[in-house]
């Protein structure tokens, strides 16, 4: 089964959403496999947004997402790479639609309350930078034939 790499960013920790997100998450259908809750070092942050290092804007995104904690997350599900980007909605959430994550909870792009891997090798890359093999609990969930077919 597919994973990918979330994370609800400091401001989304502050605004007490951590649920929120889990729980749209959870209702999905999707399978939590790993979480934490911890304050990013700027190596983890570089390594994270590494193909944003040179854009102009990555020192005031290096500022926000160590300025607190944010909540690790891993989840498993049928393509779930596209189908947790689609529930997370556009990057600026003045165009992301109603119903998505930051359609519903953010206004502006530099505070968008929440991170998801935009393919599978990003997710692959992402998880391991911020959990070990270790970490990635494997278990049978109870409901799984009444999500897939
Ligand atoms: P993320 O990586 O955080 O899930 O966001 P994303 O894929 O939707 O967007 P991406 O292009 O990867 O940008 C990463 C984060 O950088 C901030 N950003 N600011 N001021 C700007 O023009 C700008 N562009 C991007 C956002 O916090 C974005 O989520
Ligand atoms: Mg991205």
């Amino acid at each position: 089964m597919e994973r990918t790499f979330v994370m609800v960013k400091p401001d989304g920790v502050q605004r007490g959403l951590i649920g929120e997100v889990i729980s749209r998450f959870e209702k999905k259908g999707l399978k939590l496999v790993a979480a934490r809750f911890e304050s990013l070092t700027d190596d983890r942050v570089q390594e994270q947004y590494r193909e944003h290092l040179e854009r102009p804007f990555f020192p005031g995104l290096k500022a926000y997402i160590t300025s607190g904690p944010v909540f690790l997350m891993v989840w498993e599900g049928k393509n779930v790479v596209p189908v947790v980007r689609l529930l997370v909605g556009a990057t600026n959430p003045a165009e992301a639609l109603p119903g998505t994550i930051r359609g519903d909870f953010a206004l502006d792009i530099g505070r968008n309350v929440i991170h998801a891997s935009d393919s599978d090798a990003s997710a692959e890359r992402e998880i391991k930078i911020h959990f070990n093999d270790t970490d990635l609990i494997a278990y049978a969930a109870c409901a799984e034939p009444m999500i897939y077919e």
